[in-house]
């Protein structure tokens, strides 16, 4: 069996529709996952996150390349990929005119496991995703949170190699969460790989081994975050609050094209990737023959990296 739980090779999805603009939704991603990992796929909206999932759970043909889960070919051996994995997928189906438990059962019983086992799972799960309450309810009259916990606690039920979450925690409140991502951890540790997507950087960072920044449809860093934060190294947030905003500041802060920048009210907060020798002597221009009330500078987070990398097309980082 493959080293790898995912191999990726030039892999581009293209959405043509007649008399529009073809959209390259991935546009050339190359890379592997070792198995018995957490990895996350971080970017913002229409990255290609969703369609790139969509392609290695074989529910959609990638339009070019390759992509192989623990050595099977999504294409050529759909049947066998599936047998490996299970997938939580933005628009999961669940079955909406089944109850909440008889979701759990069927999943499990589709997936080949014997009733016995299915039926403690099920019980147990229940509990874990706080579902007593909705137990009997069928999922269609549930609200958006619960229906959340069915489809990711479905997961659960069986014990694919392989994972595939999209954006599992949307809707879920912040214990249910918790709950859920010990669960993920428990998981690889018996051995199984994760692969999610998610924008929420915390999320990322509490949780993967090792991730991945896409945007538009293209891998913007790869690595630990640890690696990735080195990034921001260079990278300083500048607070400055003013008794009385300067007419010109707005022009003087554009000279230094900043990563972000806000005003509110008499406060001004920037983003720079500079020297550090330089942080002060910015800090002292911006100051100059002003009355400063509040001064601020702290180097940069992980958020000020992943914007820097999904705003700025084509820009390496030092
Ligand atoms: N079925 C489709 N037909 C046409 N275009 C699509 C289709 N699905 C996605 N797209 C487009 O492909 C691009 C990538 O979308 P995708 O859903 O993969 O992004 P995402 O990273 O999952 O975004 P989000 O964070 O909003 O879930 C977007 O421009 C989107 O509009
Ligand atoms: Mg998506």
């Amino acid at each position: 069996m493959s080293e790898f739980a995912l191999e990726v090779e030039n892999l581009v999805k293209v959405y043509a529709s007649r008399g529009k603009a073809p959209i390259r939704a991935v546009d050339g991603m190359s890379f592997r996952v070792p198995r018995g990992i957490i990895f996350g796929l971080l970017g913002p909206n229409g990255a290609g996150k969703s369609s790139l999932l969509r392609m290695l759970s074989t529910l959609t043909r990638p339009t070019e390349g390759t992509a192989k889960i623990l050595g099977y070919e999504v294409v050529k051996k759909p049947i066998e990929v599936r047998k490996r994995i299970s997938s939580v997928i933005q628009a999961t189906a669940v079955e909406l005119f089944l109850s909440v438990k008889d979701n759990l059962l069927t999943y499990a019983r589709f997936q080949g496991l014997n009733k016995a086992v299915a039926a403690r799972r099920a019980d147990a799960l229940i509990e874990e995703f706080q579902l007593g309450s909705e137990v009997d309810r069928k999922v269609q009259d549930l609200s958006g949170g619960f229906r959340r916990r069915v489809q990711v606690a479905k997961v659960f039920m069986v014990d694919t190699p392989v994972l595939f979450l999209d954006e599992f925690s949307t809707g879920m409140d912040p214990i249910l969460k918790r709950q859920v991502m010990n669960l993920l951890r428990a998981e690889v540790e018996k051995g199984r790989t994760i692969i999610l997507t998610t924008q929420i950087l915390s999320e990322a960072e509490e949780l993967c081994d090792d991730i991945l920044i896409i945007n538009r449809g293209k891998q913007s860093a790869r690595g630990e975050l640890n690696a990735l934060k080195q990034l921001s190294r260079g990278v300083y947030d500048i607070t400055l609050a003013f008794d009385r905003l300067p007419d010109t500041i707005q022009a003087e802060i554009a000279e230094l094209t900043p990563i972000r920048f806000t005003v509110e009210g008499n406060t001004i907060e920037l983003t720079l990737k500079i020297e550090e020798s330089r942080v002060m002597d910015v800090v002292s221009a911006l100051s100059r023959n002003r009355h400063v009330l509040r001064v601020e500078v702290r180097g940069a987070s992980l958020e000020d990296i992943f914007v820097e990398l999904t705003t700025r097309e084509g820009k390496e980082l030092a």
